[in-house]
């Protein structure tokens, strides 16, 4: 693949282009051998070898995203009727070729990773990984003790006669709408909205605020994202 210098030291996580840039300038980085001072240089990261620091760098494929989703956008990289979370990726990150890992409902919002790290989605998403997911959720009715009970022992899932596994169910406020934090460790399809339908109450809002070791960045407006830090893509690869 073909890139300039800067943007490929910065896609590894290295520093801002901008420090790259200064960095270049000092003789830090070096191509086939030769210090490069212009690090908008295009090299071939099939076959220059660059080193910063004297480290030869490995150019990282892999592109790992924080989005915090909005509403009335689905997940997934194409859909002929609505809006897709991809298409909300700048043209850049779009040529990784990402795509979400797992689904948010279209009304839902908050957290999700999008990358193109195959392996790591495979794993965050396999049912035996048991990978905590917790959600923010507004339901219409008030939320009791013997909902927290239910959602511990397990809420049977009638379409598919499947129990789900103990889920941590956490009242901040009960009342119309009551509000509260769910934690489950699946992903079956609709989860909360169903557990909650199970427990005769209905989501009226649903946004989730983290997914294993990462948080959704308050930082983030409904709709942008920003690419994971190397702390966080070494607490999510620590998993595998
Ligand atoms: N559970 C739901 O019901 N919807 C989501 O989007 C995620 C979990």
């Amino acid at each position: 693949m073909k890139l300039r210098i800067d943007k490929m030291l910065a896609n590894t996580g290295i520093g801002s282009r901008k420090e790259i840039k200064q960095d270049a300038k000092k003789g830090l980085v070096t191509v086939n051998g030769t210090v490069v001072k212009d690090s908008s240089k295009i090299i071939d990261t099939d076959t220059d070898v660059v080193k910063y620091n004297g480290e030869i760098v490995r150019y990282i494929q892999h592109i790992y995203l924080l989005m915090n989703k909005p509403q009335g956008v689905v997940s997934a990289t194409e859909d002929n009727y609505d809006r897709t979370v991809v298409e909300l990726l700048s043209e850049e990150d779009r040529f990784y070729e990402p795509f979400p890992v797992g689904r948010l409902d279209k009304d839902t919002e908050g957290l999700l990773l999008i990358t193109n790290d195959g392996q790591l989605a495979h794993d965050l998403l396999s049912p035996k990984k048991h990978v905590d997911k917790t959600y923010y959720a507004e339901v219409a009715e008030e939320v009791t003790r013997e909902d927290v009970k239910a959602f511990e022992e397990g809420i049977i899932l009638t379409e598919e006669n499947y129990k789900t596994l103990p889920a941590k169910l956490e009242i901040i406020e009960s009342g119309y709408p009551s509000k509260c934090l769910v934690t489950i460790k699946e992903g079956k399809f609709h989860q909360i909205k169903r557990m909650f339908k199970s427990v005769n109450n209905e989501v009226v809002f649903l946004k989730r605020i983290s997914m294993g070791p990462l948080k959704l960045d308050e930082n983030l407006k409904p709709g942008e994202y920003r690419h994971l830090t190397e702390e966080e893509i070494n607490s999510l690869l620590q998993r595998k």
